[in-house]
């Protein structure tokens, strides 16, 4: 049977070129996000078929049910992956950025890996045996708070916390679900402030489907940025703070 996946913040960056990779891997497409045109265009480029939903996660309860329902108008849903983000620097801690970003990156996120686990628990308990794979692009932003972006790489600590917390919990669930982090260092979106080892939204899509298919927990993109991780955990705040820009 086809296997199915559903894109959140697919008219875009990494979630259009994984998109587009996976849909030259065999799957149908789900694409959703705000810019529908930018949808419609992408999925008629894909080599399988394409499903557009317009969503827009700071909507959570619409966007749950614009969820539920395109994964009810596709034949399979076997994966999820959420890479609908926002980033703004904020030096000045204006209110509506910091909103801004809590709401697309925090409570727009659990409001679609709650509906997708539901989705997948659910079918798990109507004996159909279908397992599920949840994605997440979180960043190597996770790993350390920088003046400015504190409130995106806050929201990415987040990510990267919640899928574990999702990974644990699913260690006594009788439903097989695949929880994947992804940690990506630059890569050249529109979102991207740029800098060392920026990599494309094809590479990148590349190797995150990579990780999908080996069912990994989670994955460093470029894989050369967990030195970077590595050493935002060895050293000291204090160290950080002068030597990060
Ligand atoms: N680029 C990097 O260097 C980098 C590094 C680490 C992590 N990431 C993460 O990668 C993910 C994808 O970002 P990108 O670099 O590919 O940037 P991007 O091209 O700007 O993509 C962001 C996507 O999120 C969607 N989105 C934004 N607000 C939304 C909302 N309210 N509702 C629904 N969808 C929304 C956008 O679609 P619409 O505008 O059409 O809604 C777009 O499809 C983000 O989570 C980002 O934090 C990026």
């Amino acid at each position: 049977m086809t296997k199915g996946a559903i894109i959140v913040g697919a008219s875009s960056g990494i979630g259009e070129a994984l998109a587009r990779e996976l849909a030259e891997n065999g799957y149908e497409i789900g694409l959703t996000a705000r810019r529908t045109e930018r949808l419609k265009r992408i999925g008629s480029e894909l080599p399988t078929k394409a499903y557009v939903a317009t969503m827009d996660v700071t909507e959570p309860e619409a966007a749950r049910e614009g969820f539920f329902e395109l994964a009810a108008a596709m034949p399979s849903v076997d994966l999820v992956v959420i890479s609908a983000g926002v980033a703004e620097l904020n030096d000045d801690l204006e209110w509506e950025p910091e909103r801004q970003t809590i709401d697309v990156n925090v409570r727009g996120f659990t409001a679609i890996a709650t509906a997708a686990m539901e989705h997948f628990e659910r079918n798990a308990d109507d004996g159909s045996g279908a397992d599920g794979h949840l994605v997440g692009i979180s960043s190597i932003a996770a790993h350390f708070g920088l003046g400015g972006a504190q409130a995106y790489n806050a929201s990415k600590a987040y990510v990267s916390r919640y899928l574990q917390g999702l990974r644990h919990r699913q260690q006594d669930r009788d439903a097989t679900v695949r929880i994947t982090t992804i940690e990506p260092g630059f890569v050249d979106t529109d979102l991207s402030i740029g800098g060392f080892w920026e990599c494309s939204p094809e590479t990148a899509a590349t190797q995150i489907a990579r990780a999908i298919r080996k069912e990994r927990d989670h994955a460093y993109v470029t894989r050369r940025w967990r030195l970077v991780a590595w050493g935002l955990e060895l050293f000291p705040e204090s160290i950080l703070r002068r030597v990060l820009p």
